[in-house]
């Protein structure tokens, strides 16, 4: 079985081929192809990865190509992990907001908008040339931020695709390491959207055990959020970073103000990390590569990929979509909760009815990322606006506009409609 990662070039693929070689037992893969415009970064990825699966001892072979049709004929699975425009465009998206006081970030606010304009109708080009090539009822298995924004563009054309984030499996790890259990003995109760999310419970054993990790970790578990811990106690959950956001959305404008951006710092362990991966000797991961946010993705990639070819109907915390499940947003919103994965796909886990300290904040950046996939499906300036105006981080129409100019000015070179 074929195993396609389109954006194979990206310095997170070690993590992914290390993750597939050390725990794809249960799955027949035989070959795992890397496909990505960049020949020259395939050149120095693509014997790493080959090394990496040699340590690991496991039998595929490792293939790449720049030329996307052949990488996609025949794929059982295509995981879709690419960044248009790269570190540059990523450090635009986390600059022209601020200079209008807001957030500056890769996938929250209108930096995440303008993302998603550029990425987009390059994903939904991947997907239908999949269509056509690769193995009848292939997977899509998309990394590609904004995930809820793509996911939704991916199954809105009739694309048959799952989100996936590696928030939730952060979270089931670190839970599961206060309370000296195995991570596969935690299964969490994760709801909201991709990128804002809320930890609502942790089971071990049929037994919400967060309500005891909130008495007795507390200030362990706001840290790595940085919120304070009585938000945490107040609501009786626990936030991902992303919801610093908009939880401390002033505080993180003063500090983003006048620092590198995380793209510039990203851009320098990126030319590290190539330096490291042209060398004939280095057949692991290199410790660097851990200060990456997508610690465990790997793991979460094979998980949900084992469990929809293999049908084994175990829970992930996945993109799909809302269907009801959620009954205060429309049915074709798509969701990030936990959900149970076989062959047919994923079907959200019922969960105890969402508050409305959760519930007002979804339905309003659900509502903004119904109108950024019609912006970025049909383009034109007015759409940008009607999403920039719609988000909860904007609202003010002094704001979009001038975001809606920004955005338009920085990726003039991306949007083929600008
Ligand atoms: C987390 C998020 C990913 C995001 C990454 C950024 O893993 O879930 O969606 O791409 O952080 O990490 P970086 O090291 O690129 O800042
Ligand atoms: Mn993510």
């Amino acid at each position: 079985m074929k195993i396609a990662v389109v954006g194979g070039g990206s310095t997170y693929t070690p993590e992914l081929v290390d993750g597939f070689a050390r725990l794809a037992g249960s799955l027949d893969v035989t070959e795992l192809c890397l496909i990505d415009p960049a020949g020259p970064r395939l050149d120095v990825i693509g014997p790493y990865a080959r090394r990496l699966m040699a340590h690991h001892g496991h039998p595929g072979t490792l293939t790449w190509t720049t030329d996307l049709d052949a990488g996609l004929t025949d794929a059982a699975v295509v995981v879709v992990q690419l960044r248009v425009g790269g570190q540059a465009a990523r450090i635009s998206d986390e600059t022209f907001p601020l200079e209008c006081g807001c957030v500056g970030q890769e996938t929250t606010g209108s930096g995440g908008l303008a993302k998603a304009l550029r990425t987009v109708p390059v994903v939904l080009d991947v997907a239908e040339r999949a269509a056509r090539l690769a193995a009848p009822g292939a997977w899509i298995v998309d990394f590609t931020n904004p995930v809820g924004i793509v996911t939704r563009a991916l199954l809105d054309a009739g694309h048959r695709a799952v989100g996936l984030c590696n928030v939730a499996i952060g979270f089931q790890r670190r839970f599961a390491k206060l309370l000296g259990v195995e991570p596969g003995a935690v299964t969490l109760d994760h709801v909201g959207l991709n990128h804002l999310t809320w930890e609502r419970a942790a089971y071990v054993d049929g037994v919400d055990r967060l309500p005891e990790l909130l008495a007795g970790h507390l200030d362990e578990l706001a840290r790595p959020v940085q919120l304070p811990p009585s938000l945490l106690r107040l609501l009786g959950n626990v936030p991902s970073y992303y919801l610093r956001y908009f939880y401390a959305h002033d505080e993180v404008v003063r500090e983003e103000r006048g620092a590198p951006t995380r793209g510039q710092k990203v851009a320098e362990m990126e030319t590290e990390l190539l330096k490291m991966y042209a060398d004939p000797a280095l057949t692991t991961k290199p410790d660097l590569l851990s200060k990456r946010g997508g610690a465990f993705y790997s793991e979460a990639a094979v998980g949900l990929i084992t469990s929809l070819l293999t049908g084994d109907g175990a829970v992930h915390a996945v993109n799909l979509r809302n269907g009801g499940h959620l009954p205060f947003l429309p049915d074709d919103a798509v969701i990030e909760v936990s959900a149970r994965v076989d062959r047919d796909g994923a079907t959200p886990v019922p969960a105890p009815p969402v508050g409305p300290e959760l519930s007002g904040l979804i339905a309003g950046v659900a509502a903004y990322e119904e109108l950024a996939v019609r912006a970025a499906v049909h383009g034109g300036r007015d759409r940008v606006y009607a999403a920039l105006l719609a988000h909860p981080l904007v609202g003010q129409h002094e704001y979009a506009e001038a975001l809606t100019q920004g955005l338009l000015a920085a990726n003039a070179d991306h949007l083929a409609w600008a």
